[in-house]
């Protein structure tokens, strides 16, 4: 069995990042010179996905324009004979197949992933959060695929967070198995304070199967008011369990100010083009 297809929602209205976000998606915003979006997408193909469905909402129309052929632009790149500039122009349109869907109403994250499902069909697939990019020597969802394939069980990457930020995340009561391997069998999302299983916290990536979409049917809404993944996670984790995968990589949360810079930065320092200068830029800042 192969997981060909993964799942961007990205249709969450960003209110974190504003105003940054308020006519520009949060997916667009740059990491030195790739939009966010592109990390994801570029993770989703090195990971051997194929198919990716990315669910946007009103006002998210550039995300569809990036990864299209821009002829215009293209054109004048070719003509004055920048090839770097073409091909990588060029790359973003021939990715994969991208579709594109619309949450009509932004109802929560387990409304979009309910979105999919004519998308998905009856396979197991991959999602990755439209605003969680993770920079690692593996792609983390290939890290989840190949754990997935062994255990045949819903697959969850998973990362220990600080005690004070666990209230905004979500817990796992977790079971070591072996090395980073986790088995899961309850989660509360973002937990009273005190009231928390672990630090292990599900970040930004998953192997679902398509069962989730019956669990998502009837979910009441839950935390927010919003249908949340997490609500219907919880029911096959309580019943089968889920496995929890400590991934190699560094997330950033470019939901929040605070994480796009710490992209932006560490990006950059490891940017052929320009490592150098903000290395020489960044030691010779003075912090009072
Ligand atoms: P977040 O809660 O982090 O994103 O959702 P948000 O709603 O944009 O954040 P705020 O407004 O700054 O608090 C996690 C992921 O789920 C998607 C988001 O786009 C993000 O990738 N999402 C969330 C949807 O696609 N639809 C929704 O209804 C809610």
């Amino acid at each position: 069995m192969k997981i060909k297809k993964a799942v961007i929602p990205a249709a969450g209205l960003g209110t974190r990042v504003l105003p940054a976000s308020k006519s520009i998606p949060k997916e667009m915003l740059p990491i030195v010179d790739k939009p966010a979006i592109q990390y994801i997408v570029e993770e989703a193909v090195d990971s051997g996905i194929k198919e990716i469905l990315i669910i946007t909402n009103r006002g998210k129309e550039a995300i569809e324009d990036h990864f299209d052929y821009s002829p215009e632009l293209e054109a004048a790149l070719e003509k004055s004979e920048k090839t770097d500039l073409l091909e990588s122009v060029r790359k973003c349109a021939n990715l994969a197949d991208i579709f594109f869907l619309r949450q009509r109403e932004i109802k929560g994250l387990g409304h979009a992933i309910f979105t999919a499902r004519p998308f998905v069909g009856n396979e197991p697939f991959a999602v990755l959060f439209g605003d969680d990019v993770i920079i690692s020597k593996t792609p983390v969802t290939k890290q989840l695929i190949d754990v997935f394939l062994k255990k045949s069980l819903t697959t969850l990457g998973i990362k220990e967070v600080k005690e004070s930020d666990i209230s905004k995340f979500s817990s796992l009561s977790v079971k070591n198995l072996e090395d980073n391997i986790f088995f899961v069998d309850d989660m509360v999302e973002k937990p009273e304070i005190g009231k928390h299983l672990s630090l292990y916290s599900i970040l930004g990536r998953c192997i679902l199967t398509p069962e989730i979409f019956d669990l998502l049917e009837d979910l009441p809404p839950g935390v927010g008011g919003e249908i949340q993944l997490i609500d219907a996670i919880k029911i096959i984790a309580n019943r089968d369990g889920c496995i929890g995968v400590d991934f190699e990589g560094t997330r950033y949360d470019l939901g929040n100010k605070f994480g796009m810079l710490k992209a932006n930065i560490e990006v950059a320092l490891n940017h052929p083009e320009i490592s150098e200068e903000v290395r020489e830029y960044l030691a010779g800042l003075k912090i009072d």
